[in-house]
C-alpha cells in the first residue's frame, strides 16, 4: 500500500495547482509580506471581547447563519441583513462563490495579474479561464474585460480592486459599465477598499442584480488572525450563492470581535489615516532612490521594480525585513511588494533600499 500511486485516484486538476505557500515564511523581525495591519487591537478591547466570549456555551454550535455578525456588518454598511453573508475569512467566501458560479467548461474572465486564489479555484472547477492582461503600468484594461466577456459569453468575472498584487483600482464608473454591459456575475473583491482613492462598488448593488461585493476584515480592520469575510449582494442572488456554503464556519468569537471592532471604528479610521500618510511619504522617498521604479498604489502596500528582485529580497531578508517577491506574476518581473509597517520599520526598509 505504501508504494501505491494515489495520483490517478485524485482529481486530475490537482496536477495543475500547487499548495499555498509564503516565500520566506511568516515570521520576521520586520514583517511586511502579507499586507497585514501593523497594529494589533488594544489590550483593553481584547479583554472585553474575551470576557464576553467566556459567557458563551463553548459546547454548543454557533449559529448556521451568524446573524449577530451579519446584523452588525449590515448596520455598519447600511444594507439589509438579507444582503449579507459572513465567512471564515474572505478566502472561504471565494470558495463558496466560485462553486456557486462555475461548473466544468463555464467561462471566467480574470484580469492578470491578480489574486492567485481565483486562478486556482477556476482550475479546480475545470472552468475555462479568459485572461485579460493589465496594461504595462499595471492598470486594468476595462474595454478589453468587457469585450472578452461579451465575446466569450463569460458566466463570471472576478475583479480585485484595489488589486492584489498591483495596487491599482477600478473607478466606480468602470465597475458600473462592466456590470451593465456583461451578461455575467461580477464579483468585486474589495479586500483593500478602505485604502483606496476610489469609492466602493457597494452603492451599485441595488441597481446591478449581477454584482457581488466581497470584503475582508483582515486588512484595514486588523483582524487577519480572527478570519472574517463578507459577501454583499441582493437578497435573491445571496440566497443562491449561500447554498454551497460550509455551515458553522464563523465562530462566536469572530462575531463578538467584529461587534467590538465596529463599535470602536475610530481605531480603524486612525490606523487607515496613518497608513495613507505613510504610503505617500514612502512613495515620495522611493521616487528619490535611483535604480528602482515605484508604482503608485491604492492599497496598504507598495510595488517597486528593482534590477534584481531575488537579490534585493534576499538582502532584505538577511537584514530581518520580510517582503514579498511578486516577480513570478505576469508583467511583474523584478517586482517586490511590501505593506506599510510601523514608521521605524518603514524607515529601516528605506535605508536598506538606498544601500542597494
Ligand atoms: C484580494 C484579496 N482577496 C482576498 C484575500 C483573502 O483574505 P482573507 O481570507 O484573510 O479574508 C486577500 C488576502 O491577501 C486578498 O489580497
Amino acid at each position: 500500500m505504501r508504494d501505491k500511486d494515489f495520483s490517478r485516484m485524485l482529481n486530475p486538476a490537482l496536477q495543475r495547482i500547487g499548495a499555498y505557500s509564503v516565500e520566506g515564511g511568516q515570521s520576521a523581525e520586520i514583517k511586511l509580506n502579507q499586507n497585514e495591519s501593523p497594529f494589533d487591537l488594544p489590550e483593553g478591547l481584547k479583554d472585553a471581547i474575551l470576557d464576553e466570549f467566556k459567557q458563551e456555551s463553548w459546547n454548543r454550535y454557533p449559529d448556521i447563519l451568524p446573524y449577530r455578525g451579519i446584523q452588525a456588518y449590515a448596520e455598519f454598511t447600511g444594507v439589509s441583513p438579507e444582503s449579507v453573508m459572513m465567512s471564515n475569512g474572505s478566502n472561504e467566501m471565494l470558495y463558496t462563490i466560485f462553486i456557486a458560479c462555475l461548473e466544468k467548461g463555464s467561462r471566467i474572465v480574470l484580469p492578470e495579474p491578480s489574486f492567485s486564489l481565483y486562478d486556482k479555484l477556476a482550475i479546480m472547477l475545470q472552468a475555462e479561464r479568459i485572461i485579460v492582461p493589465m496594461h504595462d503600468d499595471l492598470g486594468f484594461d476595462v474595454p478589453e474585460i468587457i469585450r472578452r466577456a461579451q465575446e466569450e459569453r463569460a458566466a463570471f468575472i472576478v475583479l480585485s480592486t484595489p488589486n492584489n498584487p498591483t495596487g491599482k483600482s477600478l473607478s466606480i464608473e468602470d465597475i458600473r459599465m462592466i456590470v451593465h454591459e456583461v451578461d455575467a456575475i461580477v464579483l468585486v473583491d474589495e479586500a483593500y477598499v478602505e485604502f483606496s482613492r476610489e469609492d466602493s462598488a457597494l452603492c451599485l448593488i441595488d441597481e446591478a442584480p449581477n454584482l457581488i461585493v466581497l470584503r475582508t476584515m483582515s486588512k484595514a480592520l486588523a483582524l487577519a488572525g480572527m478570519r472574517i469575510g463578507f459577501a454583499l449582494t441582493n437578497p435573491a442572488l445571496l440566497a443562491e450563492i449561500a447554498k454551497p456554503k460550509i455551515p458553522f464556519t464563523s465562530s462566536r468569537l469572530a462575531e463578538i470581535t467584529l461587534q467590538h471592532v465596529l463599535a470602536n471604528y475610530h481605531l480603524v479610521e486612525e490606523s487607515v489615516s496613518y497608513i495613507l500618510q505613510e504610503r505617500e511619504r514612502i512613495y515620495e522617498a522611493l521616487k528619490g532612490i535611483s535604480g528602482l521604479h515605484v508604482f503608485e498604489s491604492d492599497a496598504n502596500f507598495i510595488i517597486i521594480r528593482v534590477r534584481n528582485a531575488q537579490e534585493v529580497f534576499s538582502f532584505l531578508a538577511g537584514e530581518g525585513i520580510l517582503v514579498r517577491n511578486v516577480s513570478g506574476y505576469p508583467l511583474m518581473q523584478n517586482c517586490l511588494r511590501f505593506n506599510i509597517g510601523l514608521r521605524k520599520e518603514n524607515d529601516l526598509l528605506l535605508e536598506k533600499l538606498r544601500m542597494m
